[in-house]
């Protein structure tokens, strides 16, 4: 037990296992919210997160953590130690929020990463519509980056490795990634044939500026059945209305009969004063006589 304890510590002292990984540095428009995730490695999964604000790490605040209750709105943190990443979320951004730091641990013995902010007003150097996208397993997804940045772009999983618009096509973890930079205004980043192990947090790079994203990866919801449904549905619905209840049926039949007798005995009458008339021109008894008879 001891000797196995001891090279799992060798292990995690070579390989660096005992760390956290983050974006380095994310540009955000003043006022706007950023989410930032950081990786941690599976000896801190029961450690407390923390978010510190400050440039330097000696005289950086606790802003967040998550051993207790958030009430501020500016400053979240949340913890999946299913993936082993905890997010902070900083909220209507300001100029002077711009250094930051990911932290896991007890006092004394905290691992630590540094990201910047780099918060302006005008557009942001790389930035993505959205930072949450859902993708369904076996079908492609596309991200737009936008970037005037010049420079390598990337597509990289968050602890994983990165795809670069040198090779155009790569893979991370079995799905083919494909970055297309003769895109007005950005690139690309076309992932296909997601498999659930695609669920994560990955990053758009463009220079030194990173733009990290989620894709949430699940089955399509079954669309196609259920608007047949609907349309099955909606086509009983057409049947119901279309069932003339039986009395209106006999009411319609019987109005349509007579409103017929009255046009035919009408029709008849017309004609019939057509030819009386022609015939009265020559005999004014006859016709007399006969509209008597008819009536
Ligand atoms: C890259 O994007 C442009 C603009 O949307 C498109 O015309 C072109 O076909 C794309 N190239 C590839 C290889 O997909």
């Amino acid at each position: 037990m001891a000797v196995h304890f001891s090279i799992l510590l060798l292990l995690s002292g070579v390989t660096g296992i005992c760390s956290i990984t983050t974006v380095r540095k994310v540009s955000v428009k003043t006022g706007k919210s950023i989410s930032i995730p950081c990786l941690y490695s599976s000896e801190n999964t029961d450690k407390v997160k923390y978010l510190c604000e400050g440039y330097s790490w000696h005289s950086c605040t606790f802003v967040a953590q998550t051993n207790q209750p958030q009430n501020s709105d500016k400053f979240s943190i949340t913890d999946d130690k299913t993936q082993r990443i905890f997010t902070v979320t900083i909220s209507k951004l300001d100029k002077s929020n711009n250094n930051f730091w990911c932290v896991s641990g007890v006092q004394g013995s905290y691992i630590r990463e540094y990201f910047y902010l780099s918060v302006t007003k005008g557009e942001s150097s790389l930035y993505t519509e959205e930072q949450n996208y859902v993708g369904y397993i076996g079908e492609n997804i596309t991200i737009k980056c936008f970037s005037k940045v010049t420079g390598v772009k990337k597509w990289c999983r968050l602890g994983g490795p990165c795809v670069t618009d040198s090779i155009r096509d790569g893979a991370i973890h079995g799905t083919t990634v494909t970055i297309n930079t003769s895109v007005p205004g950005g690139f690309n980043v076309t992932m296909s044939k997601l498999r659930s192990e695609s669920e994560g947090w990955y990053y758009c790079e463009a220079g030194d500026f990173q733009m990290p994203v989620y894709i949430r990866v699940q089955n399509r919801p079954e669309t196609t059945s259920s608007t047949l449904e609907k349309q099955e549905k909606r086509f009983s619905f057409d049947l119901k209305t279309l069932l003339i209840p039986p009395g209106l049926l006999i009411l319609i039949v019987t109005m349509t009969i007579s409103i017929w007798l009255i046009l035919k005995r009408r029709r008849g009458k017309a004609e019939a004063s057509a030819t009386t008339e022609a015939v009265s021109a020559a005999e004014d008894v006859t016709y007399i006589n006969w509209t008597g008879n008819r009536q």
